[in-house]
């Protein structure tokens, strides 16, 4: 009996979290005008997203930039996290730069736009 009580809690409890799922809002942009030839800084900036299962990777053509920061998981009001990953890069014509987050099982790339 108390098995079958504590596994409808877990239930429960499973099911109250699971309807705050919110699906991450992302931006990315880069610190300065996006100028080739000119260093700057991608940022990948998620937000509004619930539960906290994720991963952020900034690429380069593809290829993950390993060398980039990633600020504390953050709360917004309620339920609700942000996340922001930098790097520092020196974009190319021709390069393509862009954030590809995974929120629970689903994966998206954001491609960066520089500004010509
Ligand atoms: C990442 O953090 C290191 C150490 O604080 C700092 O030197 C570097 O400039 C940072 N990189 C970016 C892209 O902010």
């Amino acid at each position: 009996m108390k098995a079958i009580l504590s596994i409808l809690v877990l239930g429960l409890v499973y099911a109250a979290v699971e309807s705050k799922e919110s699906p991450p809002k992302v931006q990315v942009y880069s610190r300065n005008p996006g100028n080739y030839g000119e260093k700057n800084v991608l940022i990948c900036h998620v937000s509004g997203f619930h539960p906290p299962d994720i991963s952020i990777q900034l690429l380069k053509d593809g290829q993950e930039i390993k060398d980039s920061n990633q600020t504390d998981l953050a709360f917004e009001q309620g339920w609700q996290f942000h996340l922001t990953k930098t790097a520092h890069f020196n974009p190319s014509r021709g390069e393509e730069y862009s954030c590809r987050v995974r929120h629970l099982k689903n994966m998206k790339t954001y491609t960066w736009e520089a500004d010509m």
